[in-house]
């Protein structure tokens, strides 16, 4: 499907993303640099780094970071700054997770996926501040549905996921009007790490399917293009929100509709 944002929409503009060396996140990196972006990529694994920023062209800066690393993330983002210049987008995307009931999960286990994803986008957003090319920065962070929706076996995800919304809103209020702060909250999305961590098996992938509006699984573009809109123009009066990409996931339970229609 043709995108609605007209190339060079984002021509002069610095994007960083936060765990844009795979998936969902590099999707979105992908096209901010399509659209005219100069954009850095970071994960853990430099290979991955390296061929992330390969692959996006255009110039792309792979880095290596942990998000959980403070002085590390920081040190990164000054990297960026130094190369490509003042940061006008940020994207707070690296997460880590596991199917795992509460008894089969240590507080190590706990404590690791909140502080990827948690405290890792407290890291990422605290330490770029002074780094932003002010006013009119966007700052976004990639959160889920597990944020509203209890989900048995993640309980570590639905944790920091609610903690993310949260400091975004808080974000928002604190450093508007300067800097506008939003999430995406993406569905479930065809070809991803995360569904094949949280949907293994066909039962599971049903029960997923059975609460998309849409009937369909999500595409990584479309997650980016929501991204793309987040930081353009267009949503200049857009702070403090949460954006579901995700199909009606979480409106309810669309299992009824499907069985009427014969979709499922
Ligand atoms: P993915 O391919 O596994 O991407 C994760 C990225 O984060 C990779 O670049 C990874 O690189 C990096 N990363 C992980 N831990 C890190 C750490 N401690 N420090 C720095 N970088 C780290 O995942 P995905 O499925 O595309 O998901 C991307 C985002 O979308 C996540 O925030 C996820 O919660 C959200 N989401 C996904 C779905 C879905 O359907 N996939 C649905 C809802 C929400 P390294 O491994 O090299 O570090
Ligand atoms: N069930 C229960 N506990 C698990 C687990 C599982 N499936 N996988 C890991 N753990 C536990 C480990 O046993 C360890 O706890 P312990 O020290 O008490 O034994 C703890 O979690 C940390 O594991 P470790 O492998 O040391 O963490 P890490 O920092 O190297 O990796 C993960 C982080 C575990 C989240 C890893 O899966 C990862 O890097 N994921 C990134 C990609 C991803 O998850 N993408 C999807 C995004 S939606």
């Amino acid at each position: 499907m043709a995108s609605p944002f007209r190339d060079g929409i984002l021509e002069g503009k610095v994007a960083f993303v936060a765990g844009g060396t795979s998936g969902i996140n590099l999707g979105i990196a992908t096209r901010f640099a399509e659209l005219g972006a100069r954009v850095a990529v970071l994960g853990r694994n430099p290979e991955k780094a390296a061929s992330a920023a390969a692959g996006i062209g255009r110039g792309a800066i792979g880095l290596t970071a942990d998000v959980r690393d403070y002085g590390a993330i920081r040190a990164a983002m000054e990297e960026v700054r130094s190369r490509l210049g003042p940061m006008d987008i940020v994207v707070s995307g690296a997460a880590g997770n596991f199917l795992a009931p509460v008894l089969g999960m240590s507080a190590n286990a706990f404590r690791t996926v909140v502080d990827i994803d948690l405290n890792g986008t407290f890291n990422v957003f605290r330490g770029c501040h002074d780094l932003l090319n002010l006013p009119g920065a966007s700052l976004i962070a990639i959160t889920a549905g597990q944020a509203v929706n209890a989900l048995q076996l993640q309980a570590h995800a639905c944790a920091a996921k609610a903690g993310i919304n949260q400091l975004v809103r808080v974000l928002a209020l604190e450093w508007g009007p300067d800097v506008r702060v939003n999430g995406i909250s993406p569905g479930p999305i065809a070809g991803t790490e995360g569904m094949a961590r949280l949907a293994p098996d066909p039962q599971t992938r049903q029960k997923h399917f059975d609460r998309i509006a849409m009937k369909r699984w999500g595409e990584i573009g479309e997650v980016a293009e929501c991204a793309v809109f987040l930081c353009s123009d267009a949503a200049r009066y857009v702070t403090g929100t949460i954006i579901d990409c995700d199909g009606g996931s979480q409106v309810g339970d669309a299992t009824q509709r499907s069985i009427e229609k014969g979709l499922s």
